[in-house]
């Protein structure tokens, strides 16, 4: 594809920057090269922008397709569910069901609350945190991401310190407001957790993480940490919340807290659950979830709208039905994938590691091995991969600059081939252009 090729989108953006800022109306998107794409259809596997490229789809909406673009469950319950009312104000019966399927899937889910985004259901898990236990502090960990709202943005992707692996600080510091009420704690350190506590257990009403730290690099917790932090939160009276907006249904029907045997207090679920219509919950043992029956306010106009909660229940049903072949699929895919990166990678020179979690890949360039530690992953370069996404985006392949790729239950064998011949061509490229400026 050559310059004129992204004719279409270079002109959307241009007629998008007069009254959006960048152009875009999530700051990230503003960062893919050669341009922002605007796109007019996808379907399956695949994605197709306006000057009519179709690509292999490894962005999947930053992570709700799991199960693809319109999976026709999910379209034909929402086109029901159309013809009887979008908003109703009130209940009705698709909103317990949903709520009943997620205690049935998650192991520490016993009550459900919804709400529209992950962030909001990260905010309502620690308010109830807060409300459950009459503490009010926070620990968090470095580069874990928990959603764009303030007291949440402190050291994470799009941080005040702007320190993801991708380091371009999205909210300037002076405008972002983090407060003395969030700790922050290295990553796979339980020495720094248990100090922490030490120090400050007494105030603290919630330990957040995501249980395999996705946006810090895509890195498992290390054998016994998850254990571990259990284990401290319980000696400190804390609550131990797990953000499986990414992780939850993607990793398995019952997300990380399922493969890794260990079972938070509270749980922020997001992404996969709606397959695209926006929905967002917070699960967690009755006896917590129990404050919000009166000390916890929670709100939302559009929680529990019919399309989005129709959606997720046709969503929570496949996952269901077909989890035995559905999931072993989906890694074995996403196994060939990471591999076949890694081989190609290897044969040109390239420093470039896939690193696995389910059905999610983060790639990272010349950073340390084995990759443990958010410090690890901020030791890789970001601008090869920068150029590598690009040339991939030349290729017909739509993957994220910061190197996160989500594997959905429609991608198919023919899509990995494919995409390992796109590979194959920007890693050459890429290679080509490091050289080029090396010299
Ligand atoms: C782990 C995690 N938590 C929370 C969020 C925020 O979710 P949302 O963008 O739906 O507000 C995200 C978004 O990417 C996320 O990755």
């Amino acid at each position: 594809m050559n310059e004129e090729t992204f004719t279409g989108s270079r002109t959307y953006m241009q007629r998008a920057h007069q009254v959006i800022p960048r152009g875009v109306n999530s700051s990230r998107r503003a960062a893919l090269r050669p341009t922002p794409l605007a796109f007019t259809r996808a379907q399956g596997s695949r994605i197709t922008d306006i000057d009519g490229h179709e690509y292999v789809d490894y962005v999947a909406g930053y992570g709700p397709m799991l199960l693809g673009h319109q999976p026709p469950q999910v379209i034909e319950a929402v086109h029901t569910q159309l013809a009887a009312g979008v908003l109703y104000g009130g209940q009705h019966e698709a909103e317990a069901e949903l709520a009943e399927r997620i205690v049935e899937l998650v192991p520490g889910a016993e009550m459900v609350l919804l709400n529209v985004t992950g962030s909001e259901a990260v905010q309502a898990a620690l308010r109830i945190a807060r409300a459950a236990t009459g503490r009010r502090k926070t620990i968090k960990f470095e580069g874990h991401y928990h959603g764009w709202i303030d007291p949440m943005t402190a050291n994470g992707p799009g941080s005040p310190a702007g320190t993801g692996p991708v380091p371009r600080p999205v909210i300037a510091p002076e405008h972002s407001v983090i407060g003395p009420e969030i700790l922050v704690c290295p990553w796979n350190d339980p020495g720094a957790l248990a100090d922490l506590l030490a120090q400050h257990g007494a105030d603290v009403a919630a330990v957040i993480m995501e249980p395999v730290a996705v946006n810090g690099g895509n890195l498992w917790a290390d054998d016994g940490y998850l254990a571990t932090a259990r284990r401290l939160c319980d000696q400190h009276g804390c609550l131990l919340v797990f953000d499986e907006v990414v992780t939850g249904f993607r990793l398995a029907p019952g997300g990380a807290q399922q493969r890794t045997g260990v079972t938070p207090d509270l749980t922020a679920l997001a992404k996969a659950l709606g397959s695209g219509f926006p929905i967002s919950a917070v699960a967690g043992r009755a006896e917590v979830m129990g404050v919000a029956e009166d000390a916890v306010a929670h709100g939302g106009t559009y929680n529990g709208n019919a399309l989005s909660v129709v959606a997720a229940n046709a969503t929570l049903d496949v996952l269901k039905t077909d989890q035995d072949s559905l999931y072993p699929r989906l890694e074995r895919l996403t196994g060939e994938l990471a591999n076949g990166i890694e081989q190609l990678a290897a044969r040109h020179g390239a420093p470039l590691q896939a690193l696995r979690a389910g059905a999610l890949i983060r790639l990272h360039w010349d950073a340390p091995k084995p990759l443990r530690t958010y410090a690890d992953a901020l030791a890789g370069s970001t601008e090869p991969l920068r150029h590598f996404s690009e040339h991939l985006i030349r290729n017909g392949v739509h993957a994220r600059e910061t190197g996160l790729w989500y594997v959905s239950a429609a991608h198919t064998d023919d899509d990995v081939d494919r995409t390992l011949s796109a590979v194959d061509r920007a890693l050459a490229e890429v290679s080509q252009q490091l050289l080029g400026s090396a010299r």
